[in-house]
């Protein structure tokens, strides 16, 4: 079967917010003197805010009442939207707008699966909303990455069978999500394992030659 509709993962894939999540945790993990380091942080690439905090105090063995848990979730997210206000089109790669143009061009359907509640506010200030033929967030799912309900959204949306979409993600939790409901995952940067992606990438334009060697097979 073909692959014809291609879903991007936004932080860590389309555009370096990652790292803006990372800092925040940081200092929150900071002034509640929690741990807090680049392992735990891979492990919550794809994952919701809410479970993002609960695998950092597993991590920590702490708990919290939920009235503190909401108090950092609320703190955490103005620290992130603090660094997001930055955000210009200067942040989106070439190499990423260029793969977006020529995807469009090739005639792929393009979309966003994106855990987060700030994606269409990021999608905006990078301008480049309205290149996506559906985007499904944080705002339009119950259970996040590696539940597949995000990626199941953009095929029902679309109207596309699993095994045509091909999803690419920077997280463990995503690459999960799709096999589940087998589309085809590909990985990229550090964190994704090599044993569970389907193929690696090392930078988004490589997703042209390989669905030229999906699609032509
Ligand atoms: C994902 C990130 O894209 O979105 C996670 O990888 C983050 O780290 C999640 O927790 C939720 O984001 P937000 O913007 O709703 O806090
Ligand atoms: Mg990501």
């Amino acid at each position: 079967m073909k692959v014809k509709t291609i879903i991007f993962d936004l932080d860590g894939v389309i555009v370096h917010t990652d790292k803006f999540h990372y800092l925040a945790w940081e200092k929150i993990c900071e002034e509640e003197g929690l741990l807090f380091d680049e392992s735990i942080n891979h492990q919550l690439r794809g994952v919701s805010r809410r479970e993002s905090l609960d695998l950092i105090l597993k991590y920590n063995q702490k708990e919290l009442k939920d009235i503190k848990k909401d108090e950092l979730l609320e703190k955490k997210n103005n620290l992130y939207k603090e660094s997001l206000n930055h955000l210009t089109k200067n942040d989106l790669s070439n190499d990423i707008l260029d793969t977006l143009l020529e995807l469009k061009k090739r005639g792929y359907l393009i979309a966003i699966g994106s855990s987060s509640k700030n994606t269409k506010f990021i999608l905006e200030k990078l301008e480049i909303i309205n290149l996506f033929d559906a985007i499904s967030d944080g705002t339009n799912i119950s259970r996040s990455k590696p539940d597949p309900e995000v990626f199941l959204y953009i095929s029902n949306i679309l109207n596309q069978s699993n095994e045509t979409c091909l999803v690419v993600e920077d997280a463990n939790a995503g690459i999960e999500a799709a096999k589940r409901v087998k589309m085809i995952a590909v990985g990229i940067g550090d964190s994704v394992s090599e044993e569970i992606a389907d193929y690696k990438i090392k930078n988004i334009s490589n997703i042209i030659q390989l669905l030229e060697l999906i699609n032509n097979n």
